[in-house]
């Protein structure tokens, strides 16, 4: 299914990066994730599949992103599936948004993003194979109050995702973005019960997702299935965005 393959989750300590590495380990990848604040635990995965290789790394940092690049090209080989999906927000409305504010949600959300597909891309045009997949949201195309730094970034990564796409085609890498709406992870719990309700209060299907539903397109988007797909931006938002 995964032809043992290497993949790079960034933001895989928790939440959708997780369950996304975790879908990747089970379908038999080589795993890495980089963390921040503490190594996914546990690194074992179901039986027959190895271990997530947990690389320390904070992403808005060049040189630590660079390292984490080289670490896990000596530990497993080079990158062949990318998968950003670091993020944060940072949300308050924009009278009030400090350029700090401003500049780490686009530090970590998109400069980041930069960087990795950079990095990884370089070798996956060598090798003729690659696939890169981006973390958008919903609120790119929807907007949303309070979250000017967060959609900016969001709406960038389809931009750039769709470009990249464009210059990478010929070499048979592929450049996805998906765009989850509600997902039942820290981020969502950090907004408190109230407006994460009357959120999932506005999708149709009426609940928030699991980040495994979100990691079942990432891991379609990685497999030989998706190698006509790129340039896309999937939805899974349980209808949240659609028409858009
Ligand atoms: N949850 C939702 O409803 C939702 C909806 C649409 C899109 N998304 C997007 O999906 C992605 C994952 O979100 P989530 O809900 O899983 O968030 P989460 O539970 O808050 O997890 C965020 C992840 O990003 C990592 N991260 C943050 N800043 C980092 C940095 N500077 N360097 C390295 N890692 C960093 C965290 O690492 P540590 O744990 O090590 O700090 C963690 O693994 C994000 O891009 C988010 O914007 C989420």
């Amino acid at each position: 299914m995964s032809d043992g393959r290497v993949a790079l989750v960034t933001g895989g300590s928790r939440g959708i990066g997780l369950a996304c590495a975790r879908r990747l380990q089970a379908d038999g990848y080589r795993v890495a994730v980089t963390w921040k604040s503490a190594p996914p635990d546990p690194l074992e995965g179901p039986a027959g599949s190895l271990p997530l290789l947990p690389v320390r790394c904070d992403v808005t940092d060049a040189d630590e992103l660079e390292a984490a690049f080289s670490e896990v090209e000596a530990s497993l080989g080079n990158v062949e599936v990318l998968v950003c999906s670091a993020g944060i927000t940072e949300d308050t409305l924009l009278l009030m948004m400090s350029e700090e504010k401003w500049q780490r949600v686009l530090d970590t959300n998109l400069t980041a993003v930069y960087r990795a597909a950079k990095r990884a891309s370089a070798r996956m045009v060598r090798a003729r194979f690659g696939r890169i997949v981006l973390m958008s949201s919903v609120v790119a195309y929807l907007g949303s109050a309070g979250q000017t730094n967060y959609a900016a970034s969001k709406a960038a990564l389809i931009g750039f995702g769709r470009s990249l796409a464009r210059e990478l085609a010929g070499r048979q890498v592929t450049v996805n973005v998906v765009a989850p709406g509600v997902v039942d992870t820290d981020m969502v719990a950090a907004l408190g019960e109230e407006r994460a309700a009357a959120l999932t209060a506005m999708v149709p299907l009426k609940r928030a997702a699991r980040p495994e539903e979100v990691a079942h397109a990432v891991a379609w988007l990685a497999s030989a299935e998706a190698a006509y797909v790129t340039g896309a931006v999937i939805p899974v938002d349980g209808g949240l965005g659609m028409g858009h």
